[in-house]
C-alpha cells in the first residue's frame, strides 16, 4: 500500500510541474499576444517560462505574420510553415526539418496550390542567438544575431546577414535565376558551400571568414562582390570561378588562390570532344577487325558447304532369305 501512495504522489508531482511550470504556447488567445491587422505580436518581456511557438497555436490562416519579442528562450516547432520574426530573444531552439511539411499543408493539384504560398517565407531575427533556421525559410534577414548552424537544404531566394557571427554556413543549393546573398560586417567560422549560378548575385562586405572549405565559393555564373573582407584559411581548391561569372575584389586581405574552372567541365559533364576522339581511335580498327572475321567465317562455311554438296549416301536393305 506504502509502494502505491509514493506512485501516486510522484505522478502527481510530474504532470503539475508540467502544467504550472512548463512551457508557453504562442497563440491569439494569450495573455503577451495581440493581433495588429494579419500579424500576430508577443511580448515576453516579463516571462520567465519557455516560450514555444508551433502549429497548435498558429494554424490560422489569417495571420500573414508572427513577431515574438524578448523571450528568453524560444522552441520553434517543425511545420510552424508561418514568417516569423524574432526580436532580442536570448536563445531560439529551432527543430530542423526539410520544409516539406509545408507543402504538405497546402492544397496542391500537381504544381497549382491553393491558398497561402508557403514557398516564400521569411525568417527574421535581430539581437537573437540562434541554433538554426527553420527549414521551410527561403527569405532570410539577421541582424546582431549569434547563429551555430546556417545550413539551409531547400532553394533559398534571399539570405542577408548584418552583424552578426555564424559558427556554420552552408548551402545546399547554389543560388539561382534573381537570388541573393549579402553578408554585411559578420564572421563566419566556417563556410561550407556558398555557390552561386547564372542571374544571382553575391555580395560579402566587411565580413570575415575564419576558414574557407574546399569548394567553399564556386561561382558558376552570377554577379559576385568581395569588398574590405578577409579570409583567413582556405583549404585546397576553396575559391573557385566559371567563366559565366563575374567577379570583384576590391580591399581583400588575405592570400587567396583561384580556381579556374575547366569550361567544359562547368557543366559537370566530362570533356566530351576527348570522348569522341577516343571511340573514333577504339572502334575503327575494332570494326574492321569484326568485318574481316565475319567475311572470313562466311568464305569458310561457304567452302564447307559445297565440299559436301556432291556427296550422298544410299542405303541397300535385303529381304531376309
Ligand atoms: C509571408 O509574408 C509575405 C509578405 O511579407 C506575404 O506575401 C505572404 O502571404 C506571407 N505568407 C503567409 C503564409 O502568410
Amino acid at each position: 500500500m506504502k509502494v502505491w501512495h509514493v506512485v501516486v504522489v510522484v505522478v502527481w508531482c510530474v504532470c503539475g510541474g508540467a502544467v504550472t511550470g512548463g512551457v508557453k504556447e504562442v497563440a491569439i488567445g494569450a495573455s503577451e499576444c495581440q493581433m495588429k491587422n494579419t500579424e500576430l505580436h508577443c511580448d515576453y518581456t516579463d516571462v520567465e517560462q519557455t516560450v514555444r511557438v508551433s502549429t497548435v497555436g498558429v494554424n490560422d490562416p489569417t495571420i500573414t505574420r508572427v513577431v515574438l519579442s524578448n523571450a528568453r528562450q524560444l522552441e520553434v516547432s517543425v511545420a510552424v510553415c508561418i514568417n516569423l520574426t524574432l526580436q532580442a530573444v536570448t536563445q531560439a531552439q529551432v527543430a530542423v526539418d526539410e520544409g516539406q511539411e509545408c507543402r504538405e499543408r497546402q492544397s496542391c493539384v500537381g504544381d497549382q496550390c491553393e491558398g497561402n504560398n508557403y514557398d516564400s517565407l521569411e525568417f527574421s531575427a535581430t539581437n537573437t542567438g540562434l541554433d538554426h533556421i527553420p527549414g521551410w525559410a527561403t527569405k532570410i534577414h539577421l541582424d546582431h544575431c549569434r547563429a551555430t548552424s546556417l545550413a539551409l537544404k531547400n532553394h533559398i531566394q534571399s539570405l542577408y546577414v548584418a552583424n552578426s557571427d555564424i559558427k556554420v554556413l552552408d548551402l545546399a543549393n547554389p543560388l539561382d535565376e534573381g537570388s541573393s546573398a549579402k553578408l554585411v560586417s559578420t564572421n563566419i567560422h566556417t563556410l561550407q558551400r556558398l555557390h552561386t549560378g547564372p542571374g544571382s548575385r553575391l555580395e560579402l562586405r566587411q565580413s570575415t571568414i575564419d576558414v574557407l572549405a574546399s569548394q567553399g565559393l564556386v561561382f558558376n555564373g552570377g554577379h559576385v562582390e568581395l569588398v574590405s573582407s578577409a579570409v583567413v584559411t582556405v583549404m585546397d581548391k576553396g575559391l573557385a570561378l566559371g567563366s559565366r561569372a563575374t567577379f570583384h575584389i576590391r580591399g581583400f586581405s588575405g592570400h587567396i588562390q583561384i580556381h579556374v574552372l575547366d569550361n567544359n567541365n562547368e557543366g559537370g559533364c566530362k570533356n566530351s570532344d576527348d570522348i569522341y576522339f577516343w571511340l573514333f581511335i577504339v572502334l575503327v580498327p575494332l570494326m574492321t577487325i569484326i568485318l574481316a572475321a565475319l567475311i572470313l567465317v562466311e568464305c569458310v562455311r561457304k567452302r564447307r558447304r559445297s565440299r559436301y554438296l556432291g556427296q550422298s549416301h544410299s542405303y541397300v536393305f535385303h529381304k531376309p532369305t
